[in-house]
């Protein structure tokens, strides 16, 4: 590798050293000193609008832009001086031309860099005598609202919706002092509704209409955690005020996903206080459901699993978990199902195939998993049968962000177009031919394509073999043998090849890690790996049977026809999903579920607990990358309990019954001690998750000589959500609901 060209300068009488082609502002912000800005945003071109940043540069005669001055050997700069100040001074002064003075009214006050530089510098009085210009502020969408007098041209928002984004629905508008911005509608946005432009404004320019003019900064609770929606785990940070979150954003650049959110995770929140939360648990007494204390209901529950476990033995109960619950939930009930009814009838719906691309990479999953920061860094990107944009929306701005930043290489695979094509070197449009008939045919050359599409895909491998340490990202369409086809179509690529499967919910990934599979044990271990069994039923006290469940369609299918006489449902809605003999619960005795909604499953319950979502409760997710973050407790709602609770009550009622063990784990943490000794993988640093970060877990998984693993394709399927859909969860989102691109893109 290239060694970097390093240039030594003198700022502020300190030395430091830099790698060429660093500009002096970011040299300064190595050594600490602030330098004010307000156009200039790191990742972003440069536009030198402002000129707050100017700075003294020995032997220049003008003052120098920091921002695009490129930083020169030997060069001595001076940042404090008097000829700066009053430089920044008299910038502020101009910025303020026709800025109103009215922080105390300003949503933006307590926040706004202007009013800080102001505040620093002390532009209190002005030359300016002139009648201001006034205009008054735009809706443009239920999410965004344009002041054009607070606006201070800095074009950080009309570069972020372009560069950053890549929808392009700002632009700039008049010359002049009466030069605003102007939203592609002319009068209003159609775009994703981001709010990245919201939060990357300096001022009180951009509102947000969830949020303005509802509080202070100073007066609420910053809670960190992960996004709810998708499965690629933005952090994001939640403004609270009285256990209700207001806000979300992520301004402190920290995380996998930087000052990344989508709209889901930026305001897709208000789920949390929707009027149809379910705030009691309720029994069935005939037709209806009808609350009942927390005592009556967790007893009958207990009692009723209990006689139909003793009548019809451990087959004829199943448990379907949830791709949005918490890693310690899920592992809980993947514990209750085995350990405690000593079945293997537990699944969850599968978004992708984890299981499929654990078992093809073998020994080889410790170092192949894709992470998000590598996705961002990989010099060459292959992406197969997902529409990022909409499915993975932060795996889109990592691929998008890598090419602007890294000039790398993206080659996409899709049965129709996709917004990521116009991005690509090379795009192939499948039609009608299936991705994994692609990928055999990349991987052995077998198989009846049509020529033009093989002509297409011989030039892309052949792209591919010219590149090295090639990144290949795939969706639901891809499982099973396919994904073995992949993995060894990867393996012959230069270079370290890494992977990373795409499914659709918050812990899509932490579920299926769990084992809350109905053929493999937390980890992926196959039921009769004799060392993974035994480390369990040590841990557990409990004898573990090796015999292999029903899979989800299979336990509706069979609540449905009677022949399971339970079934337990957390977090998730099997019936509409899976439903092929319509909605209704059929001859199920037993229909027990946890839930935040009244969903189609809730409603043909017999008894129902109101549960916490994930952004009540604390405990780890795993990303689709593989990499664990924390989820931290940011509201409450009053009258829900988390999954974890509810199982943790479940098993002690239970035990009083004379069946299994109570679970006596205090906090979600201590179920994660357990996690990290009984799953591989999820030893990972404490340290480094509990500062917030991200630790990408690192499967070790033998195939100890079974048979080549395959599952039904239609096993595996994408919610094919968009980027104003989240499943149920979406369903309760009011403010998404209310956008008219919702209507238009779902
Ligand atoms: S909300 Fe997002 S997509 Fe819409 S204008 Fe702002 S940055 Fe662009
Ligand atoms: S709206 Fe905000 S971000 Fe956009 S140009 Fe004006 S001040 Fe800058
Ligand atoms: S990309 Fe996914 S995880 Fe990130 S904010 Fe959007 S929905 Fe949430
Ligand atoms: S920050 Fe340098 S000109 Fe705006």
């Amino acid at each position: 590798m290239a060694e970097t060209k390093l240039v030594n300068l003198k700022i502020d009488d300190r030395e430091v050293q830099v790698a060429a082609g660093t500009t002096v502002i970011e040299a300064t912000r190595q050594l600490g000193i602030e330098v004010p800005s307000f156009c200039y945003y790191p990742g972003l071109t440069l536009a030198a609008a402002c000129r707050m940043c100017l700075v003294e540069v020995e032997k220049m005669p003008k003052l120098q832009t920091a921002c695009t001055l490129v930083a020169g050997e030997g060069m001595v700069v001076r940042t404090n001086t008097d000829q700066v100040r009053n430089a920044r001074k008299f910038m502020l002064e101009f910025l303020l031309t026709n800025h109103p003075l009215d922080c105390p009214v300003c949503d933006k006050g307590g926040e706004c860099e202007l009013q800080d530089m102001v505040f620093r510098y002390g532009a209190d009085t002005s030359r300016f005598v002139e009648e201001k210009i006034h205009r008054p502020e735009e809706k443009w969408s239920n999410l965004v609202y344009y002041d054009a007098p607070r606006c201070i041209l800095c074009f950080r928002c009309v570069r972020v919706c372009d560069e950053g984004m890549d929808v392009k629905a700002l632009g700039v508008g008049i010359r002049g002092a009466n030069s605003i911005i102007i939203p592609n509608g002319g009068d209003h946005l159609d775009c994703e509704e981001c709010g990245m432009c919201i939060d990357i404004c300096p001022v009180g320019a951009l509102t947000s209409g969830t949020y303005r003019y509802k509080t202070r900064p100073w007066e609420m609770q910053y809670v960190p955690t992960i996004c709810a929606h998708c499965s690629n785990g933005c952090k994001t940070t939640l403004s609270v005020r009285n256990h209700e979150i207001i806000r979300g954003n992520n301004r402190d650049h920290s995380g996998i996903n930087e000052e990344f959110l989508c709209v889901k995770g930026r305001f897709g929140f208000d789920f949390t206080q929707h009027p149809e939360r379910i705030k009691q648990p309720m029994v069935r007494k005939g037709e209806k459901l009808y609350p009942v204390s927390w005592e009556e209901a967790a007893q009958e529950a207990a009692k009723r699993l209990h006689q139909l476990h003793s009548a019809y033995g451990p087959e004829g109960v199943g448990f379907i978990g949830s791709n949005r619950t918490s890693n310690e939930e899920n592992y809980l009930l993947q514990k209750l199902a085995r350990a405690t009814f000593g079945t293997n009838n537990i699944d969850h719906h599968r978004t992708a195939d984890y299981t499929g691309l654990t078992t093809a990479l073998g020994e080889r999953s410790a170092d192949s998993l894709l992470t998000m920061d590598q996705l961002y860094h990989a010099k060459t990107v292959l992406l197969i049968g997902n529409d990022a944009t909409n499915q993975n929306p932060l795996v889109a701005w990592q691929i998008r962000t890598n090419i602007r930043h890294h000039n790398a290489k993206l080659f996409v695979i899709h049965p129709t177009e996709v917004r990521l094509d116009r991005k690509a070197k090379q795009m192939i449009e499948l039609g009608s031919v299936l991705e994994s008939a692609a990928v055999r045919w990349l991987a052995t050359g077998e198989g009846n394509l049509p020529q033009e599409l093989a002509n297409q895909l011989a030039a892309l491998k052949q792209a591919l073999e010219a590149e090295s340490d090639v990144a290949i990202v795939f969706g639901s369409g891809i499982s099973g043998a396919a994904i073995a086809n992949l993995v060894e179509f990867g393996s012959h690529l230069p270079g370290k090849t890494r992977y990373m499967a795409l499914g659709d919910y918050a812990n899509s990934r932490g579920a299926a890690d769990m084992g809350v599979l109905p053929d493999r044990l937390p980890g992926y271990a196959y039921l009769d790996d004799k060392s993974a069994l035994e480390a369990l039923e040590r841990h557990w006290g409990a004898k573990l049977s090796m015999t292999a469940g029903l899979t989800a369609p299979q336990m509706v299918e069979a609540a449905q026809s009677g022949k399971l006489a339970a079934l337990y449902v957390v977090g998730a809605n099997p019936l509409a999903r899976y439903g092929t003999l319509g909605f209704g619960r059929g001859k199920v005795q037993l229909l027990i579920v946890h839930d935040l909604f009244l969903t189609e499953t809730a409603l043909q319950a017999d008894i129902v607990f109101p549960a916490a979502s994930a952004y009540e409760k604390d405990g780890t997710v795993t990303n689709t990358a593989g990499e664990i973050q924390l989820l931290r407790k940011a509201a409450e709602v009053m009258g829900t309990r988390s999954d974890f609770d509810l199982l943790r009550i479940m098993s002690h009622q239970l035990e009083k019954m004379g069946l299994g063990k109570a679970f006596h784990y205090k906090t979600p943490a201590s179920v994660f001690e357990e996690i990290r000794k009984v799953v591989p993988g999820y030893n990972v640093q404490l340290a480094g998750l509990l500062t917030g970060g991200a630790e990408a877990t690192k499967p070790h998984f033998s195939k100890n000589g079974h048979a080549p693993y395959d599952v039904p394709a239609e096993l595996i399927r994408s919610a094919n959500d968009t980027l104003f859909t989240s499943g149920s969860l979406g369903r309760f989102c009011t403010m998404m609901q209310s956008l008219p691109e919702a209507e238009a893109k779902s």
